[in-house]
Protein backbone atom coordinates (compact mmCIF):
# COMPACT_ATOMS: atom_id res chain seq x y z
CA UNK A 1 0.00 0.00 0.00
CA UNK A 2 0.68 3.63 -0.61
CA UNK A 3 0.41 6.42 2.48
CA UNK A 4 -1.97 7.55 -0.75
CA UNK A 5 -5.87 8.24 1.13
CA UNK A 6 -7.01 5.68 -2.24
CA UNK A 7 -10.10 8.15 -1.88
CA UNK A 8 -10.92 7.88 1.52
CA UNK A 9 -11.19 10.99 3.58
CA UNK A 10 -9.19 9.87 6.83
CA UNK A 11 -6.59 7.52 6.98
CA UNK A 12 -8.58 5.17 9.52
CA UNK A 13 -10.93 4.39 6.91
CA UNK A 14 -8.80 3.97 4.80
CA UNK A 15 -6.52 0.98 6.95
CA UNK A 16 -10.49 -0.18 7.97
CA UNK A 17 -11.33 -0.78 4.54
CA UNK A 18 -7.89 -2.84 3.53
CA UNK A 19 -8.39 -4.78 6.22
CA UNK A 20 -9.37 -8.13 3.78
CA UNK A 21 -6.17 -7.53 1.43
CA UNK A 22 -4.14 -6.88 5.10
CA UNK A 23 -5.12 -10.56 6.31
CA UNK A 24 -5.01 -11.97 2.93
CA UNK A 25 -0.78 -10.71 3.31
CA UNK A 26 -0.21 -12.15 6.56
CA UNK A 27 -1.62 -16.10 5.53
CA UNK A 28 -0.24 -16.25 2.08
CA UNK A 29 3.04 -18.34 1.71
CA UNK A 30 2.70 -19.51 5.45
CA UNK A 31 0.11 -22.46 5.20
CA UNK A 32 1.02 -26.19 4.19
CA UNK A 33 -2.31 -27.74 3.96
CA UNK A 34 -1.49 -31.46 3.55
CA UNK A 35 0.07 -31.41 7.14
CA UNK A 36 -2.25 -29.09 8.67
CA UNK A 37 0.98 -27.15 9.37
CA UNK A 38 2.35 -23.33 9.73
CA UNK A 39 5.39 -21.95 8.62
CA UNK A 40 6.78 -19.13 9.96
CA UNK A 41 10.27 -19.02 8.78
CA UNK A 42 11.64 -16.28 10.80
CA UNK A 43 10.81 -18.12 14.46
CA UNK A 44 14.00 -19.55 15.44
CA UNK A 45 12.33 -22.29 17.09
CA UNK A 46 12.70 -25.88 16.33
CA UNK A 47 9.99 -28.62 16.93
CA UNK A 48 12.08 -29.83 19.71
CA UNK A 49 12.42 -26.59 21.13
CA UNK A 50 8.84 -25.72 21.11
CA UNK A 51 7.94 -28.70 22.64
CA UNK A 52 9.72 -27.74 25.64
CA UNK A 53 7.94 -24.51 25.81
CA UNK A 54 6.26 -24.67 29.67
CA UNK A 55 4.61 -21.32 29.57
CA UNK A 56 4.30 -18.07 27.07
CA UNK A 57 3.95 -14.89 28.12
CA UNK A 58 2.82 -11.79 26.04
CA UNK A 59 4.00 -8.06 26.46
CA UNK A 60 2.67 -5.27 24.63
CA UNK A 61 1.06 -1.71 25.13
CA UNK A 62 -2.60 -0.63 24.03
CA UNK A 63 -3.70 -2.48 21.56
CA UNK A 64 -0.84 -4.41 21.00
CA UNK A 65 -1.39 -5.70 24.50
CA UNK A 66 -5.12 -6.31 23.65
CA UNK A 67 -4.01 -8.32 20.41
CA UNK A 68 -1.37 -10.25 22.79
CA UNK A 69 -4.64 -11.07 25.27
CA UNK A 70 -5.73 -12.76 22.43
CA UNK A 71 -3.04 -13.87 21.38
CA UNK A 72 -2.47 -15.74 24.56
CA UNK A 73 -5.79 -17.24 24.43
CA UNK A 74 -5.36 -18.70 21.06
CA UNK A 75 -1.78 -20.45 22.43
CA UNK A 76 -3.76 -22.16 25.46
CA UNK A 77 -6.61 -22.81 22.97
CA UNK A 78 -4.77 -24.75 20.83
CA UNK A 79 -1.69 -25.69 22.11
CA UNK A 80 -2.68 -26.25 25.54
CA UNK A 81 0.14 -24.29 26.45
CA UNK A 82 -0.23 -22.25 29.64
CA UNK A 83 -0.02 -18.27 28.39
CA UNK A 84 -0.84 -14.66 29.70
CA UNK A 85 -0.18 -10.94 28.14
CA UNK A 86 0.42 -8.10 30.71
CA UNK A 87 1.06 -4.60 29.26
CA UNK A 88 4.77 -4.29 28.80
CA UNK A 89 4.77 -0.94 30.37
CA UNK A 90 3.50 -2.60 33.93
CA UNK A 91 6.04 -5.65 33.36
CA UNK A 92 9.19 -3.67 33.28
CA UNK A 93 8.31 -2.36 36.61
CA UNK A 94 7.95 -4.88 38.42
CA UNK A 95 11.15 -6.57 38.57
CA UNK A 96 9.37 -10.26 37.14
CA UNK A 97 10.56 -13.52 37.82
CA UNK A 98 12.62 -14.50 34.53
CA UNK A 99 11.79 -17.95 33.77
CA UNK A 100 13.74 -20.56 31.45
CA UNK A 101 11.18 -22.46 30.00
CA UNK A 102 9.14 -19.31 29.54
CA UNK A 103 8.75 -18.26 25.85
CA UNK A 104 8.46 -14.55 26.23
CA UNK A 105 6.93 -12.35 23.06
CA UNK A 106 6.96 -8.91 22.26
CA UNK A 107 4.09 -7.22 20.47
CA UNK A 108 4.00 -3.98 18.45
CA UNK A 109 3.03 -2.15 15.67
CA UNK A 110 6.18 0.53 15.13
CA UNK A 111 8.39 -2.13 16.89
CA UNK A 112 9.95 1.24 18.43
CA UNK A 113 7.55 1.60 21.77
CA UNK A 114 10.47 2.09 24.62
CA UNK A 115 8.09 0.66 27.38
CA UNK A 116 8.34 -2.46 25.12
CA UNK A 117 12.00 -2.74 23.75
CA UNK A 118 12.59 -2.19 27.27
CA UNK A 119 11.01 -5.18 28.00
CA UNK A 120 12.83 -6.81 25.40
CA UNK A 121 15.95 -5.60 26.85
CA UNK A 122 15.91 -6.28 30.57
CA UNK A 123 14.51 -9.75 29.40
CA UNK A 124 17.42 -10.28 27.12
CA UNK A 125 20.00 -9.39 29.70
CA UNK A 126 18.62 -11.83 32.04
CA UNK A 127 19.17 -14.97 29.27
CA UNK A 128 15.29 -15.21 28.61
CA UNK A 129 14.44 -16.33 24.57
CA UNK A 130 12.12 -13.36 22.95
CA UNK A 131 10.33 -13.22 20.19
CA UNK A 132 8.12 -10.58 18.29
CA UNK A 133 5.31 -9.87 16.61
CA UNK A 134 5.80 -6.90 14.77
CA UNK A 135 4.44 -4.89 11.99
CA UNK A 136 7.36 -2.81 10.90
CA UNK A 137 10.12 -4.72 9.30
CA UNK A 138 13.76 -3.83 10.64
CA UNK A 139 12.39 -1.79 13.91
CA UNK A 140 14.18 -2.28 16.80
CA UNK A 141 12.18 -4.92 18.52
CA UNK A 142 12.37 -6.71 15.11
CA UNK A 143 16.25 -6.10 15.76
CA UNK A 144 16.50 -7.00 19.62
CA UNK A 145 14.46 -10.16 19.62
CA UNK A 146 15.56 -13.36 19.01
CA UNK A 147 13.08 -13.97 15.76
CA UNK A 148 9.50 -13.67 15.41
CA UNK A 149 6.66 -13.43 12.95
CA UNK A 150 6.18 -10.04 10.71
CA UNK A 151 2.32 -9.11 10.90
CA UNK A 152 2.56 -7.58 7.63
CA UNK A 153 -0.49 -5.11 7.67
CA UNK A 154 1.46 -2.27 5.63
CA UNK A 155 1.81 1.02 6.94
CA UNK A 156 -0.63 2.13 9.35
CA UNK A 157 -0.61 5.67 9.48
CA UNK A 158 -3.69 6.47 11.51
CA UNK A 159 -2.89 7.33 15.54
CA UNK A 160 -5.53 4.64 16.15
CA UNK A 161 -4.73 1.02 15.17
CA UNK A 162 -7.38 -0.65 12.95
CA UNK A 163 -5.49 -2.93 10.52
CA UNK A 164 -2.46 -3.89 12.72
CA UNK A 165 -4.94 -5.28 15.76
CA UNK A 166 -6.62 -7.44 12.92
CA UNK A 167 -3.39 -8.99 11.34
CA UNK A 168 -1.52 -9.66 14.89
CA UNK A 169 -4.23 -11.40 15.98
CA UNK A 170 -4.19 -13.77 12.75
CA UNK A 171 -0.23 -13.71 13.48
CA UNK A 172 -1.13 -15.47 16.53
CA UNK A 173 -3.81 -17.64 15.13
CA UNK A 174 -0.83 -18.93 12.85
CA UNK A 175 1.98 -18.88 15.88
CA UNK A 176 -0.46 -21.04 18.21
CA UNK A 177 -1.57 -23.29 14.99
CA UNK A 178 2.36 -23.80 14.84
CA UNK A 179 2.77 -24.34 18.70
CA UNK A 180 0.05 -26.95 18.24
CA UNK A 181 0.57 -28.80 15.60
CA UNK A 182 3.94 -29.45 16.92
CA UNK A 183 2.58 -30.33 20.44
CA UNK A 184 -0.82 -32.44 21.03
CA UNK A 185 -3.20 -30.44 17.96
CA UNK A 186 -4.59 -33.02 15.40
CA UNK A 187 -4.61 -32.81 11.83
CA UNK A 188 -8.09 -32.75 11.50
CA UNK A 189 -8.32 -29.79 14.27
CA UNK A 190 -5.64 -27.71 12.75
CA UNK A 191 -7.24 -28.50 8.83
CA UNK A 192 -10.53 -27.02 10.47
CA UNK A 193 -8.36 -23.89 11.73
CA UNK A 194 -6.72 -23.71 8.75
CA UNK A 195 -10.06 -23.16 6.46
CA UNK A 196 -11.34 -20.79 9.21
CA UNK A 197 -8.63 -18.83 8.40
CA UNK A 198 -8.87 -19.20 4.89
CA UNK A 199 -12.16 -17.90 5.01
CA UNK A 200 -11.53 -14.49 7.27
CA UNK A 201 -11.19 -12.54 4.44
CA UNK A 202 -14.47 -12.54 2.56
CA UNK A 203 -15.90 -12.75 6.20
CA UNK A 204 -14.11 -9.01 6.82
CA UNK A 205 -15.09 -8.34 3.43
CA UNK A 206 -18.78 -9.04 4.22
CA UNK A 207 -18.59 -6.86 7.61
CA UNK A 208 -17.65 -3.56 6.41
CA UNK A 209 -20.18 -4.18 3.41
CA UNK A 210 -22.33 -3.26 6.65
CA UNK A 211 -20.85 -0.16 7.28
CA UNK A 212 -24.10 2.25 6.68
CA UNK A 213 -26.40 0.11 9.22
CA UNK A 214 -23.06 1.02 11.73
CA UNK A 215 -22.65 4.23 10.72
CA UNK A 216 -26.66 4.93 11.86
CA UNK A 217 -26.15 3.41 14.85
CA UNK A 218 -22.90 5.53 15.49
CA UNK A 219 -25.46 8.26 14.94
CA UNK A 220 -27.17 6.80 17.74
CA UNK A 221 -24.59 5.83 20.07
CA UNK A 222 -22.40 8.71 20.18
CA UNK A 223 -24.42 11.01 22.68
CA UNK A 224 -23.78 8.77 25.35
CA UNK A 225 -22.60 9.68 28.37
CA UNK A 226 -20.33 6.65 29.03
CA UNK A 227 -20.55 3.39 27.67
CA UNK A 228 -20.32 0.02 29.17
CA UNK A 229 -18.20 -2.96 26.80
CA UNK A 230 -18.53 -6.50 27.90
CA UNK A 231 -17.40 -9.80 27.19
CA UNK A 232 -16.51 -13.71 28.45
CA UNK A 233 -13.01 -15.18 28.04
CA UNK A 234 -12.57 -14.79 23.90
CA UNK A 235 -15.10 -11.49 24.07
CA UNK A 236 -13.12 -9.90 26.91
CA UNK A 237 -10.36 -8.67 24.94
CA UNK A 238 -12.53 -7.83 21.96
CA UNK A 239 -14.40 -5.47 24.69
CA UNK A 240 -11.35 -3.68 25.66
CA UNK A 241 -10.08 -3.46 22.59
CA UNK A 242 -12.95 -1.63 20.93
CA UNK A 243 -13.51 0.55 24.19
CA UNK A 244 -9.96 1.94 23.63
CA UNK A 245 -10.96 2.66 20.31
CA UNK A 246 -13.91 4.67 21.01
CA UNK A 247 -12.23 6.64 23.88
CA UNK A 248 -8.77 7.00 21.86
CA UNK A 249 -10.84 8.53 18.52
CA UNK A 250 -13.93 9.68 19.56
CA UNK A 251 -13.37 10.88 23.17
CA UNK A 252 -16.50 9.07 24.31
CA UNK A 253 -15.92 7.59 28.24
CA UNK A 254 -15.72 3.86 27.67
CA UNK A 255 -15.20 1.22 30.53
CA UNK A 256 -14.58 -2.21 29.39
CA UNK A 257 -15.69 -5.12 31.48
CA UNK A 258 -15.96 -9.58 31.72
CA UNK A 259 -19.27 -9.66 32.23
CA UNK A 260 -19.39 -11.45 34.77
CA UNK A 261 -17.59 -8.59 36.77
CA UNK A 262 -20.37 -6.20 35.64
CA UNK A 263 -22.24 -7.42 38.89
CA UNK A 264 -19.52 -7.00 41.26
CA UNK A 265 -19.52 -3.06 40.70
CA UNK A 266 -19.89 -1.38 37.67
CA UNK A 267 -23.90 -2.20 36.89
CA UNK A 268 -24.36 0.25 39.07
CA UNK A 269 -23.11 2.48 36.33
CA UNK A 270 -26.26 1.22 34.30
CA UNK A 271 -28.65 3.44 33.03
CA UNK A 272 -30.36 4.64 30.06
CA UNK A 273 -27.79 7.27 29.18
CA UNK A 274 -24.86 4.67 29.91
CA UNK A 275 -25.10 2.40 26.88
CA UNK A 276 -24.04 -1.40 26.84
CA UNK A 277 -21.81 -3.11 23.79
CA UNK A 278 -21.93 -6.67 24.43
CA UNK A 279 -19.82 -9.40 22.68
CA UNK A 280 -21.70 -12.08 22.85
CA UNK A 281 -20.73 -14.55 20.00
CA UNK A 282 -22.53 -18.23 19.51
CA UNK A 283 -20.01 -20.10 21.49
CA UNK A 284 -20.46 -22.56 25.16
CA UNK A 285 -20.85 -19.13 26.97
CA UNK A 286 -23.86 -17.45 25.10
CA UNK A 287 -26.66 -18.71 27.36
CA UNK A 288 -24.26 -16.75 30.48
CA UNK A 289 -24.34 -13.82 28.44
CA UNK A 290 -27.84 -13.75 27.15
CA UNK A 291 -27.84 -13.77 30.66
CA UNK A 292 -25.82 -10.56 31.22
CA UNK A 293 -28.19 -8.32 28.68
CA UNK A 294 -30.77 -9.52 31.08
CA UNK A 295 -29.40 -7.83 33.90
CA UNK A 296 -28.52 -5.03 31.96
CA UNK A 297 -31.78 -4.94 30.39
CA UNK A 298 -33.61 -5.12 34.19
CA UNK A 299 -31.91 -2.01 34.99
CA UNK A 300 -33.15 0.07 31.40
CA UNK A 301 -29.63 -0.04 29.94
CA UNK A 302 -29.77 0.43 26.52
CA UNK A 303 -27.77 -2.51 24.47
CA UNK A 304 -25.93 -2.98 21.51
CA UNK A 305 -24.60 -6.91 20.60
CA UNK A 306 -22.64 -8.02 18.31
CA UNK A 307 -22.30 -11.95 17.81
CA UNK A 308 -23.45 -14.23 15.16
CA UNK A 309 -27.41 -14.05 15.51
CA UNK A 310 -30.16 -11.65 16.60
CA UNK A 311 -30.23 -11.04 20.71
CA UNK A 312 -34.21 -10.39 21.35
CA UNK A 313 -32.72 -8.53 24.32
CA UNK A 314 -30.27 -6.43 22.63
CA UNK A 315 -31.87 -3.23 21.28
CA UNK A 316 -29.55 -3.48 18.03
CA UNK A 317 -27.52 -6.80 17.19
CA UNK A 318 -24.77 -6.60 14.85
CA UNK A 319 -24.32 -9.99 13.20
CA UNK A 320 -20.79 -11.27 12.12
CA UNK A 321 -19.86 -14.04 10.00
CA UNK A 322 -19.62 -17.59 12.02
CA UNK A 323 -16.05 -18.88 11.96
CA UNK A 324 -14.12 -21.39 13.81
CA UNK A 325 -14.83 -20.13 17.43
CA UNK A 326 -10.91 -19.85 18.56
CA UNK A 327 -10.65 -17.38 15.61
CA UNK A 328 -13.64 -15.19 16.45
CA UNK A 329 -12.04 -12.48 18.12
CA UNK A 330 -10.63 -12.12 15.18
CA UNK A 331 -14.15 -10.93 13.33
CA UNK A 332 -16.17 -9.58 16.32
CA UNK A 333 -14.02 -6.06 16.83
CA UNK A 334 -13.85 -5.37 13.27
CA UNK A 335 -17.42 -3.84 13.17
CA UNK A 336 -16.84 -1.82 16.36
CA UNK A 337 -13.85 -0.28 14.61
CA UNK A 338 -16.44 1.08 12.48
CA UNK A 339 -18.74 2.12 15.34
CA UNK A 340 -15.94 4.32 16.47
CA UNK A 341 -14.89 5.75 13.68
CA UNK A 342 -18.38 7.12 12.56
CA UNK A 343 -19.23 8.39 15.87
CA UNK A 344 -15.98 10.13 15.76
CA UNK A 345 -17.05 11.17 12.65
CA UNK A 346 -20.19 12.76 13.76
CA UNK A 347 -18.96 14.29 16.96
CA UNK A 348 -16.06 16.09 14.33
CA UNK A 349 -13.25 14.66 16.27
CA UNK A 350 -9.98 14.74 14.50
CA UNK A 351 -9.60 11.00 13.14
CA UNK A 352 -6.52 10.46 12.14
CA UNK A 353 -4.56 12.43 14.74
CA UNK A 354 -6.30 12.34 17.74
CA UNK A 355 -5.93 14.80 20.75
CA UNK A 356 -3.18 14.33 23.25
CA UNK A 357 -1.63 10.80 21.19
CA UNK A 358 1.44 10.34 19.07
CA UNK A 359 1.62 7.24 16.50
CA UNK A 360 4.50 5.85 18.59
CA UNK A 361 5.51 6.11 22.20
CA UNK A 362 9.00 6.53 21.87
CA UNK A 363 9.78 7.75 25.52
CA UNK A 364 9.15 6.63 28.99
C1 LIG B 1 -3.69 2.01 19.32
O1 LIG B 1 -4.89 2.44 18.78
C2 LIG B 1 -3.00 2.99 20.14
N1 LIG B 1 -2.74 4.22 19.49
C3 LIG B 1 -1.92 2.51 21.09
O2 LIG B 1 -2.58 1.88 22.16
C4 LIG B 1 -0.83 1.57 20.54
O3 LIG B 1 -1.39 0.33 20.24
C5 LIG B 1 0.30 1.43 21.58
O4 LIG B 1 0.87 2.67 21.85
C6 LIG B 1 1.36 0.44 21.15
O5 LIG B 1 1.98 0.82 19.96
P1 LIG B 1 2.89 -0.20 19.16
O6 LIG B 1 1.99 -1.30 18.69
O7 LIG B 1 3.49 0.59 18.05
O8 LIG B 1 3.90 -0.74 20.12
Amino acid sequence: ESYDMGGHDTYMHKEICEQADAVDRVLRGRIDDRFATVHLGGLGIDAREARGVRRVKILGCGSAYHAGQIGAQMIEELARIPADAEPASEFRYRNPVVDPDTLYIAVSQSGETYDTLAAVQELKRKGARVLGVVNVVGSAIARETDGGVYVHAGPEVCVVSTKCFTNTAVAFALLALHLGRVRDLSVADGKRIIAGLRKLPDQISQILRGEEEIKKLAAEYADAKSMMFVGRVRGYPVAREASLKLKEVSYVHAEAYPASELKHGPLALIEPEVPSVAIVPDDELLEKNRATLEEIKARSGRILAVGHQEQEVADHTIVVPRNEPELDPILLGIPLQLLAYHAALALGRDIDKPRNLAKSVTVE
